[in-house]
């Protein structure tokens, strides 16, 4: 039996839980890179081949700089009743702390939490250790997207739960204690699957693509590409009584995981970008996650980036493809969040034709230009991490995080970039090939934390 594309390569996945100190860097590590990186993977355990890429459990990397020195790395699978085969569909319906627990990891008013979007988080420890599901107290009644946004302004966490069935769509707001304040069932909403979402500074911004519930999916995650499904934006207005103001604009067929950014410009319209899949590329991604054979060589090969204008007084949306290069993962300097932006980051990845390659790419949204740096031969980047420089006077002053899996030395190593060139600031040297993956965050110490 060919092995799954997500098992192989790249992807292959780790099969043991180190921890080693003292790692070696190459370059200054700027020293203001005081706290960890912490990446989120699927990678199920020895013996045990998922149906679709998304159900391998989740393990998370991290690494901890402190004062320009790397002084650890560690693995660990996130221990979740899914890690020992506990199914996710019971005779009581779903068990959200079944959880995967891949896809994404945050922190949030002191918790660190592992994120997969059909279940509650899952609590770790500042060393990668699980606590357990974690439910904001009872007063999360519904799964949570992997996608929180948090505001900037605020401090406080935005986020939504979705599922097939109804109710279809849940908001929820955390205040910056991390006590959930606000929760609502969205008006409209379908059983679209939804990824991501946006923030304005008054509005939030939910995006229902082509792609939806379909039962005959057999592939553990039952969605599918469906033209009847009517691609639409929702905008809500932010303030309590937000949800009965809900608008859902349409949009041309399309499917977007990712959520760039989004923002109201100066003429009060909602600008909203990211990464956007037609049928043809959406079909590309599906076959290499399922692991259908022979089809699907590369995820994210037909993956663009689009731009809906959404004129709310005239009720008319005008959409735009950006650019030529396939890319994911979207970045930006979390400062922005909602905030008319300059500049945005991703991975870039080959197209269909060859086109491309693996690298980094800054976007300048002033100007329309770009910058990449590639990745080199045989290695893949993961999504980069802004982190702004201390005494940060420009949106371009920071850093990009990235891990990079690479084949042919079998190794991984952590890429500072200097965000406003792209310029290579440092590396750090990992002690296994780190398997490419999904999502993951800066956590800057605290300063209760300078001793830990
Ligand atoms: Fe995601």
């Amino acid at each position: 039996m060919t092995r799954k594309p997500y098992l192989t390569g790249h992807y292959t996945p780790a099969v043991d839980e180190i921890t080693a100190t003292g790692l070696t860097v190459e370059g200054t590590l700027p020293p203001e890179l005081t706290g960890r990186l912490i990446r989120n993977s699927h990678n199920p355990k020895p013996g045990v081949t998922p149906t679709h890429w998304f159900k391998g459990s989740g393990m998370v990397h991290g690494i901890r700089l402190r004062d320009g020195r790397a002084e650890w790395y560690r693995n660990r699978w996130v221990r979740t009743p899914a890690l020992d085969g506990a199914p996710y569909m019971t005779e009581d319906g779903p068990d959200l702390t079944a959880s995967t627990a891949g896809t994404h990891v945050i922190e949030h008013a002191g918790r660190l939490l592992a994120l997969s979007e059909a279940n509650f988080p899952v609590e770790l420890t500042r060393d990668l250790d699980t606590v357990g599901a974690y439910d904001f107290d009872g007063l999360l009644r519904s799964a949570m997207t992997a996608h929180p946004k948090t505001d900037p302004v605020t401090g406080e966490l935005h986020f939504f739960g979705s599922s097939p069935f109804p109710p279809f769509l849940m908001y929820y707001v955390a205040d910056a204690r991390g006590r959930i304040t606000r929760s609502v069932e969205v008006p409209g909403a379908t059983a679209s699957l939804k990824h991501d979402f946006a923030l304005t500074r008054h509005h939030v911004v939910f995006i229902e693509g082509t792609v939806t519930f379909d039962p005959t999916e057999h592939s553990g995650i039952p969605y599918a590409w469906n033209g009847d499904q009517p691609a639409r934006i929702g905008v809500m207005p932010r303030g309590p009584r937000g949800a009965d103001q809900i608008r859902w604009f349409p949009i041309e067929p399309g499917s977007m995981l990712h959520a760039a950014n989004a923002y109201e410009d100066a003429r009060g319209r909602i600008v909203l970008e990211g990464p956007t899949v037609d049928r043809e590329g959406f079909l590309l991604s599906w076959n290499w996650w399922v692991g259908a054979p022979g089809r699907g060589t590369e995820p994210n090969a037909r993956s663009y980036t689009r731009r809906w204008t959404i004129d709310m007084a005239a009720g008319r949306v005008v959409e735009q493809t950006l650019d030529d290069l396939a890319v994911e993962f979207p970045t930006l300097n979390e400062d922005f969040i909602g905030a008319e932006y300059r500049y945005q980051y991703a991975v870039s990845f080959p197209d269909q034709h060859g086109y491309g390659g693996y690298g980094i790419v800054k976007y300048d949204r002033a100007t329309g230009g770009r910058r990449v740096h590639q990745a080199g031969d045989a290695r893949l980047p993961g999504e980069a991490v802004f982190v702004p420089a201390a005494g940060a006077t420009r949106e371009d002053d920071g850093y990009l995080l990235t891990v990079v899996s690479d084949l042919k030395q079998d190794s991984s190593q952590l890429l500072v970039l200097d965000a406003s060139d792209l310029g290579r600031v440092a590396a750090v040297h990992l002690p296994r090939r780190v398997t490419a993956g999904i999502h993951g965050s800066w956590i800057p110490d605290a300063e209760t934390d300078a001793d830990a």
